[in-house]
């Protein structure tokens, strides 16, 4: 008998062999933008550009009444702190301690931590020392710390020591971190057998002063939380295999009858972007290049502090659609929902999602409520205006909030959750607004603290997160850190989970920051948490995992785990239950070109079958400006996922093929969905042709020119290792020096 399959998979060896050394397709133009902009969307305009010399500046009415002031987006105004109303501070409570005595222990704690190097295991002493001296003083005169801290972070260098470019004062002041940092030390658990201090000292990034808190949870703890039901009922999983085994029977779904849903992510506008300063500028005092204060130091040698610098002095002006360093202007922001609307073609989309960041990176004491407030409004009245009657379904990011990155749980004592509320219920009333919730996901959206649960198609369901409750930098998640889920994020998510679960609902789940890859945006504890509730529900109940975050195109895998530590899972193909999809920004910070995805997705099991992904070149951006071309950003088809990583010859020449499911020749069965297997099945295929990393790599950065390629065996071993880490400690084995492309 001759083996069809083994002579089709020779035939793709030779096409791979000659795909191996060339670059990705820049792929076909599928909408080319308008010059003008959409001044329709908007309640007026501050300012028009006659000729793109900057950008427009729209005026956006507030939700309830008036409009947003122009100092919001105007370039020419930096604010310097946010408003002193805007100050955290906890309340003082008694204590007999000397405030004097205690400032001097706290230098001199310091002093040794920053000044010296000692063993790790007395650093990580010292460091619970210092954080149990700061804590009284939080206690005695809570006022003064956020002083003491600026003072201590000047005097000793910790900002350059934790390679954080920004300065000590403003960053550590009371409206800004200085606060809510106070507030978290007055409330840290220090008692006897609690484990901040360590967490604190341990997953505080840089310090790395304590070992991490464990991640593994008791069978106990398992059982509760799974209210006794630590597997899936037999009803379940058989009624999940049985519609599979009719699915695998069946034909391909005609692309036609496919849902159409696109991905969006990290959008963040840049109001205050302006035209023609320097793009390729040193982050120094400022984290924002394209801004009235951004220079070069090799082109540049002075103190530059506002205004236009000579064109000699410029390395590359900030383009007016906007530059591969830079957040998005307004140019490109409304040019990117113009093709949004313009895929979507005459048949629109089913629904589309969205998984957070809407706001600027920006120096922290830039940040306000307006311009958080400004920044949702603004841009869910253009997904509102570009999309219609289609749903969106949104979810929070860390930088939707202010001060960035942070938000209290609200079971914390002092009422600290109380403190962001005001952004909770503006979203909450914003997304009713648009019709995109109902009054019961509203209120969820309040008590929840962002998170929600809607079902936008009859038997399925899509659960939204607030993934601030797991990211590092929100200092609230070091309070009472034993506890992986003081937010009750998790503990909402398990009971809609069960509930659908019961009614034979398929569930998406999207936050904003992703649990692995490298594992360095998730804790330790909540991230295990996570993948103990995907291990559980997954593939029978849980279809797809939505997250955004890092801007670059990627993935991390999630394999069987039931033992309450993920690092003993058994993370070999066969034990692939799901994957996150981790869609590419539209922002192009940093070096990143702007991206849109399309998913086409099986109507019934809710499992894409396929993504489209579009792109649009910003190297191109000097040409329309130079050449005065009568049109903006011009959109392209990258990749299809199937076109891309549905060959398997490499794995099946190997003998490593163990996806367990029968292909097409080397290629994935057309009417097999891109789930968790199709992905584990590519990372074997990876190893065995590593040249598909390079590839993968470039899509991570859409083929920025000045992003980094993946070609080492190193490189390639790494990113291996990433994808195959759904919980952050897993992801923390890997090595670490190529977790980002544009960084
Ligand atoms: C503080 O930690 C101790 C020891 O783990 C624990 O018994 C106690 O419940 C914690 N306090 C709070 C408020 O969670
Ligand atoms: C500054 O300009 C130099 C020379 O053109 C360039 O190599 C560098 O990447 C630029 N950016 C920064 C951040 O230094
Ligand atoms: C993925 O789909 C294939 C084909 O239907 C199936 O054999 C496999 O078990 C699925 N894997 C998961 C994790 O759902
Ligand atoms: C197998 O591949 C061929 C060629 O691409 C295609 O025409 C056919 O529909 C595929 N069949 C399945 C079951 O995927």
């Amino acid at each position: 008998m001759v083996n069809v399959a083994r002579l089709l998979a020779c035939a793709a060896v030779l096409a791979g062999f000659v795909q191996a050394g060339a670059k990705p397709s820049q792929g076909t133009p599928v909408y080319t933008g308008v010059k003008s902009f959409p001044t329709e969307v908007f309640a007026g305009m501050y300012y028009t550009p006659k000729n793109m010399e900057q950008e427009p500046r729209p005026v956006v009415s507030r939700l309830n009444g008036g409009v947003f002031p122009d100092s919001l987006n105007n370039p020419t105004q930096l604010p310097t702190a946010p408003p002193a109303s805007e100050a955290l501070m906890p309340p003082k409570l008694h204590g007999k301690e000397q405030v004097d005595a205690l400032v001097n222990d706290a230098f001199n704690i310091a002093g040794q931590l920053f000044h010296q190097s000692n063993p790790p295991s007395l650093s990580c002493n010292l460091c619970k020392a210092g954080v149990a001296t700061l804590q009284k003083l939080a206690h005695v005169n809570p006022e003064i710390l956020p002083d003491v801290m600026g003072t201590i972070c000047d005097t000793f260098g910790v900002f350059a020591l934790l390679n954080y470019k920004q300065e000590c004062k403003r960053t550590l002041s009371k409206a800004v971190y200085g606060g809510p940092i106070t507030e978290v030390l007055s409330a840290a658990n220090l008692t006897e057998g609690a484990i901040d201090a360590q967490g604190i000292c341990g997953q505080i990034p840089a310090l790395n002063l304590c070992p991490k808190p464990s991640e593994r949870f008791s069978d106990d703890f398992l059982n509760s939380w799974f209210r006794g039901k630590r597997h899936a009922p037999k009803h379940v999983t058989k009624r999940w295999s049985q519609i599979k085994q009719r699915k695998d029977s069946q034909p391909k779904t005609p692309k036609s009858q496919l849902l159409r849903v696109p991905h969006l992510t990290d959008l963040h506008l840049d109001g205050r972007y302006m035209v023609g300063t320097e793009s390729d500028c040193t982050y120094g005092e400022t984290v924002a290049c394209c801004r009235v204060n951004s220079y070069n130091l090799t082109k540049y040698h002075g103190q530059f502090v506002h205004g236009h610098l000579p064109d000699s002095d410029i390395v590359h002006k900030a383009n007016y659609w906007g530059s591969l360093e830079c957040d998005t202007p307004w140019s490109l922001m409304a040019n990117s929902f113009q093709a949004l609307k313009e895929l979507g073609g005459d048949r629109g989309w089913d629904f589309t999602i969205f998984t957070g960041d809407l706001v600027v990176h920006d120096d922290l004491y830039r940040y306000s409520h307006d311009l958080v407030e400004y920044s949702e409004q603004s841009i869910y009245d253009m997904f509102k205006h570009y999309l219609g009657d289609t749903p969106l379904i949104p979810s929070l990011g860390n930088h939707d909030t202010s001060p960035e990155n942070i938000m209290a749980p609200d079971s914390l004592p002092y009422g600290m959750g109380n403190e962001y509320q005001w952004d909770v219920e503006y979203i909450a009333e914003l997304w009713s607004s648009k019709n995109w919730l109902n009054k019961k996901q509203a209120n969820q959206v309040r008590t929840h603290q962002g998170a929600y649960s809607i079902s936008p198609r009859e038997g399925f369901r899509i659960i939204a997160l607030n993934t601030d409750f797991w990211y590092y930098v929100n200092f609230y998640n070091y309070i009472n850190m034993e506890n992986p889920d003081m937010s009750g994020n998790l503990r909402f998510l398990t009971d809609e989970l069960l509930a659908a679960e019961e009614a034979g609902e398929r569930v998406w789940i999207i936050g904003h920051v992703l649990t692995g890859w490298s594992g360095e945006e998730a804790l330790n504890r909540p991230g295990n948490l996570f993948y103990q509730i995907v291990s559980r529900f997954a593939p029978h109940t849980l279809a797809h995992i939505f997250f955004g975050h890092t801007h670059e195109d990627h993935f991390q895998l999630f394999y069987f785990n039931d033992n309450g530590a993920s690092l003993t899972a058994d993370r070999s193909t066969k034990n692939a239950v799901a994957q996150a999809f981790i869609a590419p920004s539209v922002t192009p910070y940093i070096k990143l070109n702007p991206a849109i995805r399309v998913m086409h997705v099986d109507p019934e099991t809710y499992e894409v079958m396929d993504y489209d992904q579009y792109y649009s070149q910003i190297a191109e951006y000097d040409d329309i400006i130079h050449k005065k071309l009568n049109h903006g950003p011009v959109w392209r088809h990258l990749y299809s996922a199937r076109d891309a990583y549905g060959d398997f010859h490499g794995s099946l020449n190997k003998g490593n093929y163990q996806a367990g499911v029968t292909l097409n020749g080397t290629r994935w069965p057309d009417n097999a969905p891109l789930n968790g297997t199709f992905w584990a099945a590519l990372t074997d295929e990876m190893e065995a042709r590593p040249e598909l990393v390079t590839y993968f790599s470039e899509y991570q950065s859409r083929l920025s020119p000045t992003a980094h390629k993946c070609t080492s065996a190193k490189c390639h071993k790494a990113n291996i290792c990433y994808m195959r880490s759904g919980s952050p400690l897993q992801g923390q084995q890997c090595d670490s020096s190529y977790s980002a492309v544009g960084r």
